[in-house]
């Protein structure tokens, strides 16, 4: 997004490029509900014009016009004109042809057709992200993230239906702990623990059933039990990590002392640990599985509401189901969302490593 949209906080504006209008009409529908505004050209001529005209955040094109490679024509004009514009190149080429392609033409992404406008918005939202932040701005706050989201994706490799989990309980946790004032610290390794807390699952002895169709049995469950404490060691090698490594530990504990692997209960267990129990419970009932549907938002705030003084301690129940009556549309659709993005991205990884 350029800088003076990003002040005004308008969408941002993207201008899709196929001579199929069918396929960037459908796309448009998509990325509107998506938060952003789109312009739509089925000839490479009248694109370059638009780009020499009105500024574009984001230039999404073809590679093919009519039996033609012209692709590289729109991103060469949108990186002469705007070198800070996201560009991303559609291919129908195989991912390694892609690639390469799209590294040709000045593409900083690529994604193959048939593309998915839900994993189209979301790349475009992330590039823009990492073209906001300049090299010479860099904080130690962005390398933290991009280490944060390496972490989350060791997680999801042994188990991907725990797409996005890490970064969606980070931001909901954040949330509940501004809004109920815990201190900047505490704040900031919950935050860590937010993004690590399922980490002792890829210490598992057998990590099948981790993505077995079908709850576990009784042996799997007390096997899986196994990773709070698990995550909490390995990450506890660094005495700066202590209180981060106690909430990992924490975050299958619940307040009246049903929880594991302790049974700790009520303020035996850390005022982030109860908040990190609440919003991890929150994001795994509100995620598919192969056997159960999501919660829709009534049977999310029924069952959070039935758990006040039981599971969970009321007050950070009270701040939570008021940021639910806010966000909860948005929270209940996110992992839908993050899991077809997953779904891509590990589609083009496999790809590239066969
Ligand atoms: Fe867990």
């Amino acid at each position: 997004m350029n800088a003076e949209n990003h002040a005004q906080g308008s969408r941002p504006k993207v201008l899709l490029v196929d001579d199929e209008l069918g396929t960037i009409e459908l796309m448009a529908v998509v990325l509107d509900a998506q938060g952003l505004d789109t312009r739509l050209s089925t000839d490479v001529r009248e694109a370059t014009r638009m780009l020499a005209t009105e500024t574009f955040d984001a230039v999404v094109s073809d590679v093919v016009f009519d039996g033609n490679d012209r692709g590289g024509e729109v991103l060469a004009a949108s990186r002469s004109l705007s070198p800070n514009t996201v560009r991303i190149l559609m291919t129908g080429y195989p991912v390694i042809e892609g690639a390469v392609n799209a590294i040709k033409h000045g593409a900083i992404d690529y994604l193959q057709k048939p593309v998915d406008p839900i994993v189209l918005a979301t790349t475009i939202r992330r590039a823009m992200n990492e073209r906001l932040i300049q090299p010479e701005a860099l904080q130690f706050q962005d390398l933290v993230n991009i280490l944060s989201d390496m972490v989350a994706q060791t997680i999801e490799r042994v188990d991907p239906y725990t797409a996005g989990h890490g970064e969606r309980t980070r931001s909901y946790c954040r949330q509940i702990a501004q809004r109920f004032g815990l201190d900047v610290r505490t704040t900031e390794r919950l935050e860590l623990a937010a993004i690590a807390h399922d980490y002792g699952k890829i210490y598992l002895d057998d990590l099948s059933f981790l993505t077995k169709k079908g709850p576990l049995t009784a042996e799997e469950y007390r096997a899986v039990q196994r990773h709070p404490a698990l995550g909490a060691k390995r990450l506890g090698n660094n005495s700066h990590m202590q209180d981060v490594c106690q909430y990992v530990a924490e975050h299958h504990e619940r307040w009246d002392g049903t929880g594991y692997p302790k049974r700790l209960r009520g303020k035996q267990i850390s005022e982030a640990g109860r908040i990190l129990c609440v919003v991890e419970v929150f994001d795994s009932i509100s995620t598919r599985r192969s056997y159960k549907n999501p919660w829709d938002l009534d049977k999310c705030i029924d069952f959070f509401e039935s758990q006040s003084g039981r599971a969970f301690e009321p007050d950070i129940l009270d701040v939570f189901l008021g940021l639910l009556e806010e966000y909860g549309a948005e929270w209940l659709a996110a992992p839908a969302l993050d899991m077809r993005v997953a779904e891509e991205r590990r589609r083009l990884d496999t790809s590239l490593m066969s």
